[in-house]
């Protein structure tokens, strides 16, 4: 067991439920805090002096100066896996050429796959864990990460293990998901449902037998693959146990419908979706996944994350963080933006980077800083807790817990 305080300010956000709006006054705002961890979990938070004063001959590992604690930050949908570099698509893009014009030339998805595939398994575990340490510097514990760059059988299993060893390596949690339906890669032989019928029958088994992951995704979009079909394959992938999230409504709506309707645990992008789509999601236990990185990156409208709220959904905010649509990788940047153009509250955005966004990958133990939840925290060299969406990224975490123990 030991203390840890006394911080300026702690918010636990122990009592803010699942989903809808939430106002910044129903924050539980702890002042002169103390967190008492035992086995790397909180176990409580209260007044730092109430708390040594009732544990006296616990250990007590001293704060100076004014801080304020969140638990750590969640980040439930990332490419991070990759080799090469697309900066050249960025600037095509901002150039005016189209996205057809930027895959002709040699960029876009394909791009990535055909980097990916050449490199060993050893530089796509450099790349992550250089990665990995500069989300975790941020306050980021929890890290999704995405195959998809691989798209035939060994360059999708090799993306995985990569994934799966770099959890060996590092103390923050890696949730690996397959997403060797991102696209219909250039040189499979056979039509986008011929693709999925071979993911499914030939890269989901290994997947499930090596325990690579356990999570299965697709993009659903006109450019990759069409609605009926997806909804076939994520049916299918169900049967294997697989829990399901989808690249859904980026650019053309319906596809929010099809997460929902297979019981998804989240649907991620959503620029696209419609009005009565909204309220379809907001109806579900489907996690909106909104990513205002890839807004930011293709000079998009950002999903909207107001309406959902307001209708009741269960809001995530996630980096996206990818080689193409969304290389900055910064959490709170892009969730302070999204927090402007969707005038979102302070207590909103800290639920759709925190527990809300642990329940979107099935984590019911992180998120909140409260009794039996794991002890992962950031911590922030300031007096009022607000300053961290309001700096939109400017002030940086000065700490980082996991489990109770500094990163
Ligand atoms: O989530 N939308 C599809 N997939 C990624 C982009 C991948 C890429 O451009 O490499 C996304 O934005
Ligand atoms: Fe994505």
């Amino acid at each position: 067991m030991k203390i840890i305080g006394p911080f300026k300010q702690v918010v636990t956000l122990a009592n803010i439920p699942l989903r809808g709006a939430v106002s910044d006054e129903s924050l539980e705002i702890i002042e002169e805090a103390g967190i008492l961890i035992e086995q790397g979990k909180v176990q409580i938070v209260d007044n730092f002096l109430t708390l040594t004063s009732r544990f006296p001959k616990v250990e007590v590992q001293k704060i100076e100066g004014e801080k304020v604690a969140f638990p750590a930050w969640v980040d439930c949908h990332t490419h991070i896996c990759f080799a090469g570099n697309r900066a050249n698509d960025f600037a095509m893009r901002n150039s005016g050429k189209t996205y057809l014009e930027i895959a002709t030339s040699g960029g876009g998805i394909w791009s990535s796959v055909k980097h990916t595939r050449q490199a060993t398994e050893d530089e796509l575990i450099k790349n992550l864990l250089t990665r990995v340490d500069f989300l975790v510097k941020q306050g980021i514990t929890t890290i999704e990460v995405k195959s998809g760059y691989g798209l035939k059988l060994d360059a999708e299993l090799k993306m995985l293990r990569a994934i799966n060893h770099v959890q060996e390596l590092v103390k923050p949690q890696i949730v690996p998901t397959c997403l060797a339906a991102h696209t219909l890669p250039k040189d499979f032989d056979g039509d986008s449902r011929e693709y999925l019928d071979y993911v499914l029958h030939y890269i989901l088994p290994v997947v499930q037998e090596e325990d690579l992951s356990n999570r299965v995704d697709i993009f659903i979009e006109q450019s990759a693959f069409q609605p009926e079909e997806s909804r076939w394959f994520l049916e299918e992938a169900k049967k294997f146990g697989f829990d399901i999230t989808v690249h859904a409504d980026q650019f053309t709506p319906g596809s929010s419908r099809i997460a929902v309707e297979v019981g998804a645990k989240s649907a991620d992008h959503l620029e696209a979706t419609s009005e009565e789509d909204i309220q379809y999601l907001a109806k579900s236990d489907t996690v909106a996944v909104a990513l205002p990185g890839a807004s930011i990156g293709l000079g998009d409208s950002f999903a909207p994350a107001r309406k959902l709220l307001d209708a009741g959904a269960i809001l995530a905010i996630a980096t996206d963080w990818n080689p193409g649509s969304a290389p900055m990788g910064n959490l709170i940047t892009q969730a302070s933006i999204l927090a402007s153009f969707q005038k979102l509250s302070t207590a909103e955005v800290l639920s759709a980077i925190t527990f809300r966004a642990a329940h979107a990958l099935g984590i019911q133990d992180k998120g909140r800083l409260s009794k039996d939840y794991w002890a992962d925290m950031v911590c922030y060299d300031t007096d009022n807790f607000q300053d961290v969406i309001y700096r939109q990224g400017g002030l940086q975490a000065s700490e980082v817990y996991i489990k109770g123990e500094k990163y």
